[in-house]
């Protein structure tokens, strides 16, 4: 017996002890193990006699017993010192005050498209879209541009690549948002009144160019539209978007495949004292071209030429983006310095007060 005493208090110390998961489990194996010293008396009263067995049998068991009472208490002891370190580790004071992070503003370019957009939803415009990876076809041949026409040349266009062995034209990054007119439609036929803002692309990089800037389209299709009406049109808006009482506009006559008359509108404004005024003054800015839908663009539309006509127009937003809000580079429009965007930005709230529409 003394040596089973001796045994037990060795195992409980040994139990005690255990560092860890792994400690205890060698603890464990040493004594319950299939060799452990616990078993191998157990095995040993097989050979003993009924007498001998009677009376140590009870106490072997309670010894295992007691040692596998004591290996769970200190598993459970382990496993929850593990869990108080790992809290206590991972601690986090949810009272301590936010990391700033750096703070945007809305883009000048976001802000004129929202100007835009509400100014012509107020007049009955819906807002179109289309993919900025277009198609040949769409890009140019429904615009009247076939594949031999020269202003193919000056669009300074960015095409994709093609498979091995891909003979079709190559799709492009847009060059204006003229194919949104063909795709409007034919989603949705005539009447319509649509414009159409977005990115377009043509490789030219200057300071009055970058090779991704924003258009918006503008388009009306009805059984009696005229250029008088295109005039009144472009008018309103500007003097909705200028917030101006009085502009003029000047229409230059131009050349557009994809409209017939086409015009180039300039806006009479002054520079007086480098300050820009709209609306006065002898100078003569020129914000977009537009024209009456050629009867071509019509008809790869899928609109009958001979019941309906339209005008067209196509503005580049960072220009009157600039004009309105005195910015004078164009290229740090995109170069995302967050000091030029805290500068010319707009607070989230300052969307425009042109919603007249909005709620009713
Ligand atoms: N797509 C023309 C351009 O990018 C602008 C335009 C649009 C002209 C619609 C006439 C009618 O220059």
């Amino acid at each position: 017996m003394d040596d089973l005493d001796s045994l037990r208090g060795r195992t409980l110390a040994a139990i005690a002890g255990a560092s860890g998961e792994e400690a205890l489990e060698q603890v464990r194996v040493a004594a319950l193990g299939k060799k452990g010293e616990i078993s191998l008396r157990m095995r040993e009263l097989g050979r003993m006699s009924p007498e001998e067995r009677r009376s140590a049998g009870p106490v072997l068991n309670a010894l295992r017993d007691e040692i596998d009472a004591a290996l769970r208490a200190r598993r459970a002891a382990l496993a929850d010192a593990a869990l108080e370190a790992r809290l206590a580790a991972e601690w986090l004071d949810v009272t301590l005050p936010g990391r700033p992070r750096p703070r945007g503003t809305v883009h000048p370019v976001s802000q004129v498209t929202e100007e835009v957009t509400a100014i012509f939803a107020d007049m009955g415009f819906a807002v179109a879209e289309g993919p900025q990876v277009e198609s040949d076809w769409f890009n140019f041949d429904a615009l009247n541009i076939p594949p031999e026409h020269p202003a193919r040349q000056e669009h300074d266009t960015f095409f994709m690549a093609r498979a091995e062995g891909d003979n079709r034209p190559p799709h492009v990054l847009r060059t204006h948002t003229s194919p949104v007119q063909i795709r409007a439609m034919q989603a949705h036929g005539a009447p319509l009144r649509v414009i159409a803002p977005g990115r377009v692309y043509r490789m030219d990089m200057d300071l009055t160019h970058t090779p991704m800037f924003h258009q918006v389209e503008g388009l009306a299709i009805d059984r009696d539209i005229s250029m008088a009406q295109l005039k009144w049109t472009l008018e309103e808006f500007c003097r909705a978007f200028f917030e101006v009482d009085r502009v003029e506009l000047r229409f230059r006559a131009s050349h557009f495949p994809f409209t017939e008359p086409s015009a180039e509108v300039d806006l009479r404004c002054s520079w007086a004292g480098g300050q820009l005024k709209i609306g006065e003054g002898d100078d003569w800015l020129e914000i977009l071209g537009s024209g009456m839908i050629h009867p071509r663009v019509l008809e790869a539309g899928g609109i009958d030429p001979a019941r309906w006509q339209g005008f067209a127009f196509g503005m580049g937003i960072d220009r009157i983006a600039m004009l309105k809000y005195g910015i004078p580079d164009l290229r740090a429009f995109f170069e995302s310095d967050l000091r030029w965007l805290r500068h010319y930005g707009f607070g989230p709230l300052s969307a425009p007060a042109l919603h007249a529409s909005l709620g009713g």
